[in-house]
């Protein structure tokens, strides 16, 4: 006799199972789709236990009747599609008519549903690991309310891997918060263990919601509109400036035609439009819809419809960097106004600084260097050392004190001239000895803050600035028990920090070398920075990565215009601290001797 059987088809429904529903957070997702395709506006979420004990979601969308809702937990069972050809024009999240198969055959599980139109009672289901054992009339209002209590109760093996409450429940409210950032006009609530947690009131715009979501501390102003529109494709959302970027990939919200959807490749786009300006390990905040003719798009990938396949990804890809780049350009107060035509940005500064960043930029753009190759080669660098990690960062301040080169810092601009700015990133001058010399501006602040961090720590006098208004800073669970975890250690940093609610805190004072509004995003990657370190004992050690990471939140960026006074004080402060490198071991500046750039020119 062979060895091979069919299995069981309770056995076959579990393993279907498994594919779709992998933890809590999983059945919310489907069901709160579920009423979005019900057409509900009104979606209402109680979990108990992390979801592990009990999720329920009711909304008030166009309920079912007593059949459909008898064939909805059939597997393969579905209003949303009738043949393989809707799988190119999907408009609906479902369509694979099996995620309640699936989450009611490793749950006690029920449904309470009533008609939206005519005149039909309602009616309650009830199963068990996915077979009917009650059903009947039931007065309940229209719409639809199911419930899923002990998921994997049948499934001792799924069980055991489910993490804490603590930790499924923050699952459950990034699969809500998602759900909630792309149905502004829909009113949200989640209410934990009986309570209220959290309650996203209708909007009658993405910007409201949000605010709601990521809380009100981002600025009106700091938020970007993106609103590009192609042959085939379009995007919509907002992009908050660098200050808010996160630690997590997780504040990068991508929607395409509405489904939530995880792709590296559109992550890494999104990342990339905003360059330098992102430091290294940190990733955008802001919510983007991607909207583009269904036929172009696979969205039936996996069971669980969180991935998507492009037919021309590249076009995809090129489309988001090329569009958030576009947004991020434009000065935020603008964009502020909303208005529809992108025009100049605005400026700020005196007449006298402005014609003179005109001339030098003129003069400059009238050599053109900088379209030359030769600056693609050969140019004199500086030693460069990878730093991605706390050693190499150690080794590398210590190796800077000992350059062997001649010392680029304080000797070669002991006498030079700022002739502009180039690419607002890079400030040009001429040295002595027919020397050019480009100087990564973001580079040498960082650096310079770093040093002054330093010396104040040692000094035990970190100059504190406090605020008039505290802040008030909101952290994910996790975030906040390793912050709570951790108080003790800020006030020597320069901080002044209050716990305030179970995930607030308050900032009543800050290092004054710090710019205001980046102390949520630098106490977020302290905090990220933190719970990689483990054991408090450890940030002693790991003071140089604290303070590289403070530094980097200083005033100077690259993308930053700077006022020819600027570029004059950080001229002078990079020969006060003849410094070479920054925290990260990147040059600051590169120095190209006027014989090569002859050479080059072929006149020698
Ligand atoms: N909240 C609801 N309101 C009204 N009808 C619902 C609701 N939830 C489910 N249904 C009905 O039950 C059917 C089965 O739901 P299920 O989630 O299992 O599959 P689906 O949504 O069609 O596809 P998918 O498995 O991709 O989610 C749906 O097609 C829909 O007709
Ligand atoms: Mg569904």
């Amino acid at each position: 006799m062979g060895n091979i059987r069919v299995l069981e088809r309770s056995v076959i429904e579990r393993i279907a199972a498994g594919e779709v529903i992998e933890r809590p957070a999983s059945v919310l997702k489907e069901l709160i789709e579920n009423a979005l395709d019900a057409a509900a506006d009104v979606i209402t979420v109680e979990v108990s236990e992390g979801g592990k004990k009990c999720i329920r979601v009711t909304d008030n969308g166009c309920g079912m009747d007593a059949e459909d809702a008898k064939l909805s937990i059939i597997r393969h069972a579905t209003s949303k599609i009738k043949s393989d050809n809707d799988l190119w024009s999907i408009a609906s999240f479902g369509f694979r008519g099996e995620a309640l198969a699936a989450a009611s055959a490793v749950s006690k599980f029920s449904i309470e549903t009533k008609l939206a139109s005519g005149k039909s009672d309602g009616i309650k289901i009830v199963a068990m690991g996915g077979e009917i054992v009650e059903q009947g009339h039931f007065g309940c209002p229209a719409g639809t309310s199911v419930v899923v209590e002990d998921l994997f109760y049948n499934v001792p093996a799924r069980l055991k891997f489910l993490k804490s409450d603590h930790i499924e429940f923050n699952h459950i409210v990034e699969v809500f918060q998602q759900a909630a950032l792309s149905h502004p006009s829909k009113r949200f609530e989640l209410l934990r263990d009986g309570k209220q947690y959290m309650v996203f009131p209708v909007r009658p715009d993405p910007k409201g919601r949000i605010a709601d979501v990521f809380g009100q501390k981002i600025k009106e102003e700091a938020l970007f509109t993106v609103e590009e529109h192609a042959d085939d494709y379009s995007l919509q959302g907002f992009v908050a400036h660098e200050d808010y970027s996160k630690a997590q990939a997780k504040y990068a919200s991508l929607f395409v035609n509405g489904r939530a959807i995880k792709d590296k490749s559109l992550l890494h786009a999104f990342s990339s439009a905003y360059g330098e300006r992102l430091a290294h390990g940190r990733y955008p905040l802001g919510v983007l819809f991607l909207e583009l003719d269904p036929s172009l798009v696979d969205v039936n990938v996996h069971p669980q419809k969180r991935e998507v396949r492009f037919s021309e990804p590249s076009l995809v890809y090129d489309f988001i960097k090329s569009s958030v780049r576009k947004a991020l350009s434009f000065k935020p107060q603008e964009e502020f106004q909303f208005s529809a035509a992108h025009v100049s940005p605005l400026n700020t500064r005196d007449e006298t600084e402005r014609s003179y960043e005109k001339k030098t930029v003129a003069h400059v753009e009238k050599r053109n260097v900088f379209s030359s190759p030769i600056f693609s080669q050969k140019e004199k660098v500086y030693p460069l050392a990878e730093a991605n990690s706390f050693e190499p960062l150690q080794q590398q301040m210590h190796h800077d004190a000992s350059l062997e080169l001649p010392l680029p810092g304080g000797n070669v601009l002991s006498d030079v001239d700022v002739l502009g700015q180039f690419d607002r990133t890079y400030v040009i001058c001429e040295a002595s000895g027919s020397r050019l010399v480009l100087i990564d501006q973001h580079a040498a602040h960082e650096r310079i803050g770093f040093d002054l961090f330093k010396q104040q720590y040692e000094a035990s006098r970190i100059e504190q600035q406090q605020l008039l208004l505290p802040e008030t800073l909101e952290l994910g669970l996790e975030e906040a028990s390793t912050l709570l975890e951790h108080l003790h250690l800020f006030p020597r940093l320069g901080f002044e920090i209050e716990p305030f609610g179970e995930r607030s805190f308050v900032i009543k004072a800050y290092p004054s070398l710090l710019k205001v509004s980046s102390l949520p995003s630098l106490l977020e990657q302290i905090v990220h920075d933190l719970s990689q370190f483990g054991q408090s004992a450890a940030l002693e050690q790991s003071l140089d990565r604290l303070f590289a990471t403070m530094a980097c939140h200083r005033q100077i960026r690259g993308g930053d215009q700077l006022s020819s006074l600027e570029m004059q004080d950080l001229l002078r402060q990079i020969k006060e601290g003849n410094v070479t490198h920054c925290p990260h071991g990147r040059p600051i500046l590169i120095v190209f001797e006027k014989n090569e750039i002859e050479r080059r020119f072929k006149r020698v």
